[in-house]
């Protein structure tokens, strides 16, 4: 099985490429920009790595941005990245970025956006591997925080496969953002948002509602509402689960407990992804192979899933028949 599931054309459409950055990259980068890093190893930084719930993850993963300063940083983050998920088999990566969480430490946009473009256009030609790149909003910043930088944005929005909307949910609805999204949509720009990871099915109803968005980041809580699950099996809406991210945060206790196999069961449109694989312990392959393991599933079912994430991603017709 783990032959049969490395070699299906896997596409990958919730990754955080900061939460990409592997202790090993950390401390080159670390040592290159001359930043000093609250680890004294590579071990004793993969030891912290022991998280209570999504805010203790995010100040780790913000943190650990801090060693990204240069064009070179950016580039080296994301193709460390592409050459991983190309190994186990990844044909197309859409990746969220956080420009807020560089601007506060003086890294302006085009820098981020250079130094990913670079590595886009060099995953492309030597690996053969596409992406897409969706501009994430933080939801602790306020509503303005992410206007400006739609504004900012300007010279890339043709360069955006999407907008989203990510970091601390509780306590952040996605109502708080609804003049941002309605700009983007008047800008044809796709929208995506996390939503239902700890925060309540409501607030996937309301990215729903007032975001208009065409896929959900996580949704796992939508089962807490079954008028919400019919409605989202109705409009075939794609949840972009990350099983082995909702382990390591405690949305779920144990893998075995996660609800995906509720999920299809109840006919929703469910893919797999690694969220964060530097930290949540593998990227999408090892996503796959833990609900393998978990769940016992054949492999119509993951033909079925990975087959869902190329349908519903950001990638032209052309591409999408020779991703198949
Ligand atoms: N959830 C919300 N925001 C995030 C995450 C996540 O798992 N990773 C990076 N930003
Ligand atoms: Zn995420």
């Amino acid at each position: 099985m783990r032959d049969f599931l490395t070699r299906l054309p896997k596409a990958e459409l919730h990754l955080h490429i900061e939460g990409s950055l592997e202790p090993e990259l950390m401390f080159a980068l670390a040592e290159r920009n001359r930043v000093r890093l609250p680890f004294a190893s590579v071990e004793e930084a993969r030891d912290a790595y022991d998280f209570s719930d999504l805010q203790s993850f995010l100040d780790l993963y913000y943190q650990g941005m801090s060693v990204l300063h240069t064009v070179e940083d950016f580039y080296d983050l994301a193709m460390d990245y592409f050459r991983r998920a190309h190994a186990e088999g990844v044909v197309h990566v859409e990746m969220h970025f956080d420009p807020q969480a560089h601007q506060v430490r003086g890294i302006e946009l085009p820098v981020v956006m250079e130094g990913l473009a670079l590595a886009r256009r060099h995953a492309e030609r030597e690996l053969g591997l596409s992406s897409a790149l969706i501009m994430a909003f933080l939801r602790d910043q306020d509503a303005a925080a992410a206007m400006s930088l739609l504004d900012e944005a300007a010279p890339y929005w043709e360069m955006l496969d999407a907008v989203g909307l990510d970091s601390a949910e509780r306590g952040n609805p996605p109502s708080k953002f609804v003049e941002v999204f309605e700009r983007a949509a008047r800008l044809g720009i796709p929208r995506v948002a996390h939503a239902g990871e700890e925060g309540p099915a409501a607030y996937i109803r309301e990215a729903l509602d007032l975001l208009d968005v065409c896929r959900i980041d996580h949704g796992v809580r939508c089962l807490e509402d079954p008028d919400l699950v019919a409605r989202l099996r109705d409009e075939g809406m794609v949840l972009t689960v990350c099983p082995l991210s909702n382990v390591r945060l405690k949305v779920v206790e144990r893998i075995e407990e996660h609800p995906l196999p509720q999920l299809l069961e109840a006919g929703l449109r469910v893919t797999l992804n690694s969220d964060d694989p530097a930290y949540f312990g593998g990227g999408v392959l090892d996503n796959y192979l833990a609900c393998q393991r978990a769940f016992d599933w054949d492999e119509a079912t993951f033909i079925q899933i990975a087959g869902t994430a190329i349908e519903a991603a950001f990638v032209s017709q052309r591409r999408r028949l020779a991703l198949r």
